[in-house]
């Protein structure tokens, strides 16, 4: 047996029941947050009365909450996403590697005598990140844009994105950044007037430091692998990627009407994984917004491209809300959807998943920005 299941916490897998949240098994769900995340028991849920040899599909991924909990389950999944930051961050949730090859890889980028290229500068970069800091991240992007395809080099770009910003912890740091939220980046301007006015510079972080103590907590006790893929992709298009799978279940989340500023909100993380070193509002690739209307078609094609890749009685499961600033029907808008589609997706119920305990919807995860979320709905179909 592989040493990392041989200790006291080892579990049997599948899972049948998901263990207390503090369990070593679930840490690496964590490796890095993301905006309108959904709580893992939520597909976990979802996949109790499935089997290990069916094939799970998120086309809306995020950072891979469905995919984890079908790794848990002993299912093979492939998650979608156009979000570069989503996808890095899926991906992550879906190798098999140990502590000490990430820890090995990290020192390795780190001791190379190659000077990064590409620094950026100006003066939101003088107070996010302390030079020798910002030196050392500018080093691990370099060596990712050129390449990341091993399980442990995957893993270490996942583990760098969790740690690009967060709270100043006045003991043991966990974030490279100043003082900063850690599920979005906040814009520069705001930032630095912060940094100014609480006169906060930023802290010599030694990033190896952190890396060794992540690397320990998320990826020293994995579930088993059980095989997927995560693509970055518009799922509004042709699943072309997926041709050669064959789902039985979706669960998924789509963008609320009008929430379409992912990779703006993780425009630091973007900008690590290669995107510009500033706020770029020009970045495509959501669905379209701009009416009801065409928000309910461009779902209704997603419906179709998924229904394309599915085997029949597939199930589809759909976690939704909306905006208090755009607030439709969430019910209404999916079973529009649905019904464009026109290919057989069947609704069997609709619940509210408001019933779930404070803290676990999806909705907790929106910052104040965004306002108070309406209820959340799970809307339950069959593929007939
Ligand atoms: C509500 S979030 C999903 C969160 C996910 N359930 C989790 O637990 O992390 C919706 C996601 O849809 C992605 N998205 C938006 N438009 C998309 C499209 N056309 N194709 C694929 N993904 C898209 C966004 O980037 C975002 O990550």
């Amino acid at each position: 047996m592989d040493k990392i299941y041989n200790n006291k916490n080892s579990l049997n897998f599948p899972l049948k029941i998901l263990p207390k949240k503090s369990n070593p098994f679930l840490r690496l769900n964590t490796i890095c947050p993301y905006y309108t995340m959904f709580p893992l028991d939520f597909p976990f849920r979802v996949l109790r009365k499935a089997n290990s040899k069916e094939k799970v599909l998120d086309p809306f991924c995020g950072r891979g909450t469905s995919n984890f909990a079908a790794r848990l389950r002993g299912m093979e999944s492939v998650g979608i996403d156009t979000n570069p930051v989503a996808c890095a961050i899926a991906s992550a949730k879906l190798v098999h590697t140990t502590p000490e090859k990430i820890i090995e890889l990290c020192k390795m980028i780190l001791k190379s005598k190659k000077k990064p290229e590409d620094t950026p500068i100006g003066e939101f970069w003088d107070l996010c990140y302390h030079p020798s800091t910002l030196h050392q991240v500018c080093k691990l992007r370099e060596y990712f844009l050129d390449r990341c395809e091993s399980n442990e080099e995957v893993a270490l770009r996942a583990i760098v994105l969790g740690t690009m910003h967060g709270p100043r912890n006045k003991k043991t740091p966990s974030y490279l950044s100043n003082q900063m939220p850690r599920t979005y980046a906040s814009k520069p301007n705001y930032s630095i007037k912060f940094w100014e006015k609480n006169h906060l510079v930023p802290l010599e972080i030694n990033i190896l430091d952190i890396i060794i103590r992540k690397a320990h907590y998320s990826f020293s006790h994995l579930p088993p692998s059980t095989g997927g893929e995560i693509f970055k992709a518009d799922c509004s298009y042709p699943l072309n990627d997926c041709s050669v799978y064959e789902f039985n279940w979706v669960i998924t989340s789509p963008p609320y009407y009008q929430m379409k500023t992912y990779v703006q909100d993780q425009w630091l993380r973007n900008w690590f994984l290669g995107g510009n070193p500033e706020i770029d509002y020009s970045v495509k690739g959501q669905l379209s917004h701009s009416s009801q209307e065409t928000f309910v078609g461009e779902l209704g094609k997603v419906w179709k491209n998924v229904a394309d890749v599915c085997a029949p009685e597939a199930k589809l499961v759909i976690r939704f809300g909306a905006l208090p600033s755009s607030p439709v029907n969430p019910t209404e808008l999916l079973r529009a959807s649905l019904e464009k589609s026109n290919c057989g997706w069947k609704v069997l119920t609709v619940k509210y998943a408001g019933s779930i305990p404070k803290g676990k919807r999806q909705a907790d995860q929106f910052s104040k920005n965004v306002g108070e979320i309406q209820r959340e709905i799970d809307l339950y179909a069959v593929l007939r």
